[in-house]
């Protein structure tokens, strides 16, 4: 079996044929690159667990507890990226939207607020309006090379004695920044200075061209204690339609209060097809070589969308993602910027996201999912062109 790498697109008009709502939600003519998918299939390694696992008939309720997933997820947390002390008690199986639903439910009353800092994945938004909590946006600030920064003095501004929980996401979904430890430190420091509840999103947490990546309740054993922490393989392993996740904190009393939210409604269990997939790909050999080959492939084709934007769009602010394989691109300057996904997909046949759905700071933006083969980028690139020109 080839790598990903090696694959030109199998004839990428076919994909409509499939399920996948990346590639039905618009017209035929239209190179889909919004909804966080990849294009690519997945390590073979995955696919043979799965099967194997209906094979094995093995698709009764699992067992629960210290199960060989929850003690490999948490192996894997602690020895790849530092997040230390956690045993399945300080965990639960789910995937990372319900998570943001039930903690904003968990750790709010009505009319209590909660922080971001926007633009930000608009499922943060619904589960903050859902929870009738009030949000409060810190927008984000362009620092130097046009990457994004956290505006401190802005989020002490913006923060009232109502609000309750931060709102994190890293590395961040739309802009692709991954947050270094002094930004993290700054982070956990306001957020026990203000008692408030950390809630980070860190989905995208082994998908990092520039790193490290640090999770945020590794920063002290304090933080640990007030945080809560979502991921899973969804987005590394492109598995997102087996909807398996993971919630931790060493804040037990914390995972108790969203259990008392999920309790009854989100199964304590996950799926065992997924279980299966999740554990082939974080123990095998072929699942990381899957995986350090598609790094490659993302960081080449965000290297080239970075070339191409330099040498055909040079009116678009724009910083390369330091991790995902999202781009986020600033196109304010261009006389159709009030609606820019509808235009691009009218006039260049390209659907992108609209970045009126990460909150108002996103407007004027529309992100890119550059997670396709080569020469889809090349003419998805080619049918843009026309209109970044300037
Ligand atoms: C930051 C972030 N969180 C959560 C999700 C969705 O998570 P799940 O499919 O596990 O619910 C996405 C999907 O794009 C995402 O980018």
């Amino acid at each position: 079996m080839t790598t990903p790498t090696t694959h030109h697109a199998p004839d990428w008009r076919r994909a409509y044929d499939l399920h996948s709502v990346k590639w039905n939600h618009h017209d035929r003519d239209v190179i889909p690159m919004w909804v966080a998918d990849m294009d690519l299939p997945v390590a073979p390694v995955i696919a043979e667990a799965i099967a194997r696992r209906v094979t094995d008939h093995r698709l009764s309720y699992p067992v629960r507890g210290r199960t060989p997933l929850a003690e490999a997820v948490l192996a894997r947390l602690a020895s790849r990226h530092g997040l230390a002390g956690l045993d399945h008690e300080h965990a639960l199986f789910m995937s990372c939207v319900p998570g943001l639903h039930a903690t904003a439910r968990a750790l709010t009353t009505p009319g209590e607020a909660i922080v971001v800092q926007t633009p930000l994945y608009g499922p943060f938004l619904d589960a903050i309006t859902t929870a009738r909590a009030t949000r409060q946006d810190n927008p984000l600030v362009r620092g130097a090379d046009h990457q994004y920064e956290i505006d401190f003095d802005h989020l002490e501004a913006t923060i009232t004695p109502a609000t309750r929980v931060l709102m994190f996401c890293n590395p961040h979904n739309p802009s692709g920044r991954v947050w270094r430890r002094a930004e993290l430190e700054k982070v956990a420091e306001f957020v026990l200075r203000h008692r408030l509840w950390l809630v980070s999103d860190e989905l995208h947490n082994e998908l990092v061209h520039d790193g490290p990546y640090v999770p945020i309740a590794s920063i002290s054993p304090e933080i640990a204690q007030r945080t809560i922490t979502l991921t899973g393989p969804a987005k590394t392993f492109n598995t997102a339609g087996l909807s398996i996740g993971i919630m931790v904190s060493h804040n037990r009393h914390l995972l108790d209060r969203v259990r008392a939210v999920t309790h009854g409604l989100v199964q304590e269990h996950p799926n065992v097809a997924a279980e299966a997939a999740w554990l082939a790909a974080i123990t095998t050999p072929e699942a990381d070589t899957w995986h350090r080959d598609v790094l490659a492939l993302l960081r080449a084709n965000r290297d080239r969308l970075t070339a191409w934007i330099s040498d055909h769009a040079p009116q678009t602010r724009y910083a390369p993602s330091q991790g995902t394989y999202l781009a986020w691109l600033d196109v304010r300057s261009y006389p159709w910027s009030e609606h820019p996904a509808d235009y691009l997909k009218e006039r260049a046949k390209v659907g992108l996201s609209d970045g009126s759905s990460f909150a108002p700071a996103g407007l004027g933006h529309v992100r890119l999912n550059f997670a396709t083969y080569p020469d889809v980028l090349e003419e998805a690139l080619a049918r843009l062109a026309p209109h970044f020109k300037g």
